[in-house]
């Protein structure tokens, strides 16, 4: 029996070379592995929280979709499901807000972030970890491959499976353990700080040329200080990215303080990389029924597992 590998990304806009490093490219390299059975889902009754117009949550699904394929999610190999199309999702974690407590919930990162910052948060942001518990815990997962910031909503997932066991004396729910690849957990964006559409300071992972060559000459090398012996240090850790230590020396000792030219290194070994996958993009954009057909038959083999699972979950609590 293969191991269940599980993952989502919410459908809230274009991808970046942060989402794609810390989370997708994983995606890819574990589902081509053949070590497990893949699940990937658009979150898009997670991303509601935060879009909130119809168009625009139609339209990022369907680029979600695209650009799962388009990294080399192969539809006929996972299973590629929209969350919303099953039920399941939302019913576990209608059960699981009977068990978990407003104080434990206050202590995820997101929401004592939202606070600190002086947000209005909405009730589905701060059940954000409950929701995502069910997406998790209803197909008996085993792996989940997150970037580093999502850990602590594995951890959440974990807790509630071993709360809802132990109130209702059952071992329905398997624990599931994140998997982090620790060298890129974190990808800086153009300024230093983490890369994050939030903060606009993004590279787009199916970025056209010219879109490349703007975000890298945007990138700041005046970050404080001279550059550490003529090396930005921006320029080189998004670098890091595409070349090995070794190739990168090579470059950075022979264009010491040259920075024009560090970035235009940097915008060749962007597009290299970026110019297959968005050109595999641009061809299956061209059939957005062909994608609308491949969610419908994920959601059906989807739909197949997590229902099941829920009728174990209200038997288990006695609704059934
Ligand atoms: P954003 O911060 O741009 O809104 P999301 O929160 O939608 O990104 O993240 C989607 C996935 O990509 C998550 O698994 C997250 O951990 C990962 N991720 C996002 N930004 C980065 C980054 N800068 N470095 C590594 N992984 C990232
Ligand atoms: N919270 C994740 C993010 O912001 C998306 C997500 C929702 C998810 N449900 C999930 C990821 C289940 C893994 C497993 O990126």
């Amino acid at each position: 029996m293969k191991k269940t590998l599980l993952s989502g990304v919410k459908p809230t806009g274009r991808p970046h070379i942060g989402n794609y490093f810390g989370a997708m490219k994983q995606f890819v390299d574990l589902a081509q592995s053949g070590e497990y059975d893949c699940y990937f889902f658009l979150a898009d009754y997670h991303a509601l929280n935060f879009i909130q117009d119809a168009e625009e949550m139609r339209r990022n699904s369907i680029d979600l979709a695209l650009d799962y394929m388009a990294i080399g999610l192969d539809p006929a190999k996972v299973t590629l499901f929209k969350q919303s199309d099953i039920s399941a999702h939302t019913e576990l974690s209608c059960i699981f807000d009977a068990i978990v407590t407003m104080p434990y919930l206050m202590r995820a990162h997101a929401y004592k972030d939202a606070e600190a910052k002086n947000k209005e948060i909405n009730v589905g942001t701060f059940n954000y970890p409950v929701l995502m518990a069910a997406d998790i815990l209803l197909y008996d997962t085993d792996v989940v491959p997150v970037g580093s910031d999502q850990k602590q909503h594995v951890e959440y997932a974990r807790d509630i499976a071993l709360k809802f066991n132990h109130i209702f004396k059952t071992e329905l729910f398997k624990l599931p353990e994140p998997l982090i690849l620790e060298s890129v957990a974190t990808v800086p964006g153009v300024d230093g700080r983490k890369m994050s559409k939030s903060y606009s300071n993004t590279i787009p992972l199916f970025a056209s040329r010219e879109e490349i060559t703007k975000a890298v000459m945007g990138i700041v090398t005046d970050s404080g200080g001279p550059e550490a012996g003529g090396i930005p240090a921006n320029v080189y850790a998004i670098h890091k990215l595409f070349r090995t230590e070794a190739e990168l020396k090579a470059l950075y000792d022979a264009n010491k303080g040259k920075y024009k030219a560090l970035k235009e290194a940097l915008i060749e070994d962007i597009d290299a990389f970026v110019k297959p996958m968005r050109e595999r993009r641009a061809e299956l954009a061209k059939n957005e029924e062909a994608v609308i057909k491949v969610l419908a038959e994920g959601a059906k083999k989807a739909d197949a597992k997590a229902s099941k699972k829920l009728l174990e979950a209200k038997k288990a609590v006695g609704v059934l």
